[in-house]
């Protein structure tokens, strides 16, 4: 992993801008919302695999009133995403927004694919590195209505059987990307009730349906709408704009989940799961 690529800059210079980490920001939807998040003269921790992509995105926000820093984390391994999340600590004493990006969708070939740590591989890039990285940094997000915290979810969403949830019997990549979009919304909701009384906000939403991005046109499929549609939606949760809290949201608009999403056993057995899968 490199770390952090320029160096994080010292906690003066940090005085008066908000610090959003956006992870998945080396291209497509995250890379959009890292450079509006620029605009707005935040500083923007790009993250990505991708390090000549993510210097790019860093660069150009450099260039203009925001600020950037790099880190490069493969989610594929929960030892990454936990160092990118300690190297988080050591640098900052605030994340203000936390946008959790990143993001997988195996099409084409239906071959179940594994991450380095034995997990089904968009079980864990989709979400549970979201959820280690979000339980790492909550310490540091203050208790304040302007912190934000958006989980880039998806329309497509499918039930999660928790007597397989790694998918070892009748796995799809389809079926893998939706479980882990809606295991996404049900962290969401679990987490607003967690949070409730902090101010903290946290979302989740379906930014748009077959955006223009690497990941669509790489599956040989038609984009049916713009990043510019995504990113308005994504921008709409951070704010400055008080969205409430526990949503799930269609584009800008509120939407109505899976039902498994709104069954809270089912959000207590994926709690449970998850905590065991991250080792807490
Ligand atoms: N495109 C759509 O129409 C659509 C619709 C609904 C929801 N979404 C969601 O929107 C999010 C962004 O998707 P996108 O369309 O913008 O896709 P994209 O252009 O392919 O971007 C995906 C981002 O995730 C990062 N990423 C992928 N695998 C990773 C890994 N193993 N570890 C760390 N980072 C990884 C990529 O960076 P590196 O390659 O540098 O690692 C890239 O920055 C995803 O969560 C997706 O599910 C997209």
């Amino acid at each position: 992993m490199i770390l952090p690529q320029p160096p994080a800059p010292s906690p003066t210079a940090l005085e008066g801008r908000q610090v959003v980490v956006v992870t998945g920001s080396t291209s497509g939807l995250g890379r959009e919302v890292a450079l509006a998040m620029g605009e707005r003269g935040a500083h923007v921790v790009v993250h990505g695999r991708n390090r000549a992509r993510g210097l790019e995105v860093a660069q150009e926000i450099q260039a203009g009133p925001g600020t950037a820093s790099f880190y490069a984390a493969d989610f594929g391994s929960l030892a990454q995403v936990r160092a990118l999340g300690d190297a988080l600590l050591r640098d900052y004493e605030r994340v203000d927004v936390l946008v959790n990006n990143a993001g997988i969708w195996l099409t084409g070939n239906d071959e179940r694919q594994e991450s380095s740590d034995g997990l089904e591989l968009s079980f864990q890039v989709n979400y549970l590195a979201g959820y280690l990285l979000t339980d790492m940094l909550l310490p540091i997000i203050p208790r304040s209505a302007d912190s934000r915290i958006v989980n880039v979810a998806s329309g497509a969403q499918a039930p999660i059987d928790f007597d397989d949830p790694m998918l070892e019997r009748g796995y799809s990549g389809g079926r893998s990307y939706s479980q882990s979009k809606l295991a996404q919304v049900m962290h969401t909701m679990d987490l607003a009730e967690e949070l409730d009384g902090t101010g903290i906000r946290v979302n989740s939403l379906h930014p748009a349906t077959l955006m223009d991005t690497n990941m669509v046109r790489s599956a040989g499929v038609t984009p049916r709408s713009s990043v510019d549609e995504g990113l308005e939606a994504v921008m709409s949760l951070i704010g400055p704009e008080d969205p409430g809290s526990g949503g799930y949201f269609n584009g800008t608009r509120d939407g109505r989940a899976h039902a498994q999403a709104y069954d809270e056993d089912a959000r207590a057995a994926l709690r449970r799961l998850s905590d065991e899968l991250i080792g807490r």
